[in-house]
């Protein structure tokens, strides 16, 4: 796994200060209020588990299952399943967590959904935002670091479903890349 990693860009000491400089503001703005974290699987799964132990609030914590790629590094058509009910989001303040920022679409396709059903309000977190790469207007109310136009793997993000337990954030090499762009499998968040 390590030896198709051409760099890695995001450490795993960088990492833990990104997520500790994102957790404080977080703290300060949900004091006092009805704190849902929703974490997009699968790829926020890392993320999430670091960044809610540093959150010291009462919270709720929702899953939302979303798939928007096809073993590519493109994206593809975006499904969204397994919603949290509607209790776990009424009048809460929802905190709506992925990996990556990349087109949007995805984020706020599931923004548009919490408020939907009910949510008091909902502020987008990231690990990572892609500004170069949008496609909808919608901006991240947190992200831990912005990155280029690059597909990147390692904490949570996959290729082909590969890579998600990377401790560090990585681009591959570019040999490992076609070999798995050739397959048709599906795959998510
Ligand atoms: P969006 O809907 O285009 O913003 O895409 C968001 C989803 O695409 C994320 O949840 C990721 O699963 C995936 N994604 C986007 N860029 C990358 C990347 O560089 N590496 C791995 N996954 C990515
Ligand atoms: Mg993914």
């Amino acid at each position: 796994m390590h030896r198709d990693v051409e760099k890695v860009l995001f450490t795993e000491e960088q990492i833990v200060r990104g997520v500790e400089r994102i957790a404080a503001r977080i703290t300060e703005d949900f004091r006092g209020e009805e704190l849902v974290a929703v974490a997009i699987l699968k790829g926020s799964c890392i993320f999430v588990s670091d960044l809610i132990r540093r959150l010291p609030l009462p919270m709720g914590l929702a899953f939302v299952y979303a798939q928007s790629y096809r073993d590519a590094t493109t994206p593809g058509d975006l499904e969204v399943h397994l919603m949290p009910f509607d209790e776990e989001i009424q009048g809460r303040s929802v905190l709506l967590i992925d990996d990556i920022l990349d087109s949007g679409r995805t984020m706020s396709a599931i923004r548009g959904e919490m408020l939907k059903r009910g949510a008091r309000k909902v502020r987008t977190c990231v690990f990572l935002d892609k500004p170069s790469r949008r496609a909808v207007e919608l901006d991240a109310d947190y992200s831990c670091f912005e990155v280029d136009d690059l597909f990147v793997v390692g904490y949570g993000l996959d290729y082909a479903g590969r890579y998600r337990n990377l401790p560090y954030v990585a681009e591959l090499k570019r040999s490992v890349l076609p070999a798995a762009l050739a397959a048709d499998g599906e795959q998510a968040g």
